[in-house]
């Protein structure tokens, strides 16, 4: 049966000695744990109505994907943050390398890289899909400009190749598909950028590249089981052990995957938690500068990279491993060379063995060297545990904002960087802000070395 289980074992003192949470910390914690599990059975998040009230959303979004796999090999995401991240960590884990439909998400505007994705293209065969929430981020407002003189110049119809995923009534995407009868999808209001891989905004792309998006949404039905018990809860105890741990100096949250399939899950992750939870206010008005690093990182792969900081740099992170119990495809490694003695022993074991064994040492080593750190198993990557694990982490992230008494659903910070871009970028309506960003003071010539 497909499951995720959560082992926290090796955060505890038990296994991890002083840097440890001790039973008492946590049965101490006790009364904020709970308060967070009551506060979010009353808040109307948006998120959690994803799961199971989106059936008429779900049959035109297989519909439509129907319809795009009959004439495209390409479909392009042009979007950013949450109108990305979600879509190219779905891709790389349900990918099984046999799809016909190629997906590309632009979630840059470096011209090099546009002009090369552009370059390749053959437009006749390719649908591009337009994702964003505010329907005005100068990122994805430039693609889409571009994207839309491509078609033209093709002499193609705009609205034979483009899709528009935005809010059902604000911003200036909304405008342009009604003008130019786009085929449209809703990112419900009350879902921000972040919690949105569940609407269409990861739903389409997903549909559009063969994966099953019923199953997505029954393993986050699963997690939102879970993930709202009052005992034994494991995204509001991922939150609390996190919680805790910036209490006692623990920074930063490294995500670390055992599995090139949910490589990218860590970057969905960053976003999600550095964006919920980096807050300069709290709930109350007064300044907090709340929040934890995120740091992505994979197995083995950084095992030759960072994991050397990780056990003996400064004790201010939390590991999170992600495991995958079994392989979809596994390979043996041959009886090949094994005249050398020093690696016959790796005859006849499996790849998969040997990742397994290279978690569970590096494991053992951060345990040893006395560093908190916990485990997510899937039973394996399919379409519905990647549903529960992209849930298990946006209720962790809820929880997580309840416990430390901020606003996990805004971002101030990073409304503040598109205000200035659109300054910059001469935006009618922005003088004033253009005349703030003037006013900062010249830099000093000195301090510019060539
Ligand atoms: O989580 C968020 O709200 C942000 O990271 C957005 O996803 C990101 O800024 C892109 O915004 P939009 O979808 O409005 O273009």
């Amino acid at each position: 049966m497909d499951r995720i289980q959560f082992d926290f074992n090796n955060a505890m003192t038990t296994m991890v000695g002083a840097h440890g949470f001790s039973a008492k910390e946590i049965a101490d914690a006790d009364g904020m744990l709970k308060n967070a599990i009551d506060a979010l059975k009353t808040k109307p998040l948006g998120f959690r109505k994803l799961p199971k009230g989106q059936a008429a959303v779900v049959d035109d979004i297989i519909q439509t994907a129907a319809a795009v796999r009959e004439k495209c090999d390409t479909f392009v995401v042009l979007g950013i943050g949450g109108s990305a991240l979600g879509p190219i960590a779905v891709e790389q884990a349900l990918m099984d390398g046999q799809g016909s439909m190629k997906l590309i998400v632009e979630d840059n505007v470096d011209p090099e890289r546009l002009a090369r994705v552009f370059g390749g293209l053959d437009l006749k065969k390719t649908m591009f899909n337009v994702i964003t929430k505010s329907g005005r981020t100068s990122e994805t407002m430039s693609q889409m400009m571009y994207a839309a003189s491509a078609i033209e110049k093709a002499g193609l119809a705009l609205k034979d190749h483009m899709i528009a995923t935005t809010d059902e009534k604000n911003g200036e995407l909304v405008k342009i598909l009604q003008k130019e009868g786009l085929k449209s999808f809703v990112i419900p209001s009350d879902v921000g950028g972040r919690f949105s891989e569940l609407t269409p905004v990861g739903l389409l792309p997903a549909a559009v590249c063969g994966h099953d998006i019923s199953a997505m949404l029954e393993g986050a039905a699963y997690m939102d089981e879970l993930c709202t018990r009052e005992a034994g809860n494991p995204a509001a105890l991922y939150a609390l052990l996190h919680v805790l741990g910036m209490k006692k100096g623990f920074n930063i949250s490294v995500m670390l995957p055992y599995a090139d399939s949910i490589k990218y899950m860590s970057d969905w992750y960053a976003q999600l938690w550095a964006e919920s939870l980096g807050k300069r206010y709290g709930n109350d008005g007064n300044e907090v500068f709340a929040g934890q690093t995120p740091v992505k990182a994979l197995g083995v792969t950084d095992q030759h990279s960072q994991i050397q900081l990780y056990t003996e740099g400064p004790f201010d992170k939390i590991v999170t491993f992600l495991k995958v119990d079994k392989f979809r495809n596994d390979l043996v490694i041959p009886k090949a060379l094994e005249y050398i003695d020093a690696i016959s022993f790796l005859c006849d074991k499996t790849f998969g063995q040997l990742l397994e064994a290279e978690r569970s040492a590096t494991e053992y080593a951060l345990c040893k060297a006395g560093r908190p750190n916990m485990t997510i198993a899937l039973s394996q990557v399919n379409a519905y545990t990647v549903g529960a694990l992209l849930y298990f982490f946006e209720m962790a992230t809820a929880y997580a904002g309840e416990m430390l008494a901020i606003n996990a659903f805004d971002q101030p910070g990073v409304e503040e960087g598109k205000i200035a871009t659109f300054a910059l970028m001469g935006k009618a309506g922005f003088e004033e802000k253009k005349a703030e960003l003037n006013s900062r003071p010249a830099k000093d010539a000195a301090l510019i070395i060539e």
